[in-house]
């Protein structure tokens, strides 16, 4: 049976991906924590970098609805970068914790509205385009990774 292209089964792999990095990060120790800080930031990147070149402008400028939410997700995507920044030169595991915890609740709100709004929006609006858009997350994602 031939598999069924879709970008959004795509995009929710990603996210339950970085969702389950965070997990293990609340369970690990110091040394771990650390590196699975960096893990979450090359993933929530490379994430993002997909949805804002191929996945956000093809909602862009097709209804009143869906600008407003898709420049709501990209000012998020933009809050989500500053903190990586901060993440990156957090001195002690208290501070990472802290700016990985605030990180987290940022990223599970924006998940959610995506999930929830947007992904709707695209099944209503972009379903023919579904097959070629599967495949271009899909070379970005080799490409990038
Ligand atoms: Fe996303």
């Amino acid at each position: 049976m031939p598999k069924i292209k879709n970008p959004l089964s795509l995009i929710k792999k990603d996210h339950n991906k970085v969702k389950s990095l965070f997990e293990r990060y609340d369970k690990s120790k110091y040394e771990k924590k650390k590196s699975l800080s960096e893990e979450i930031s090359k993933e929530l990147s490379i994430h993002m970098r997909t949805e804002e070149e191929l996945f956000y402008p093809r909602l862009e400028g097709i209804s009143g609805e869906s600008d407003s939410l898709i420049s709501e997700a990209k000012q998020e995507h933009d809050k989500t970068k500053e903190r990586l920044e901060a993440i990156k030169i957090s001195g002690d595991e208290e501070t990472l914790d802290m700016r990985i915890k605030e990180m987290e609740d940022g990223v599970l709100h924006h998940i959610q509205e995506e999930e929830n709004k947007i992904f709707p929006l695209a099944e209503e609006k972009l379903k023919d385009q579904f097959p070629e858009l599967s495949e271009k997350i899909s070379s970005f994602k080799k490409a990038g990774s």
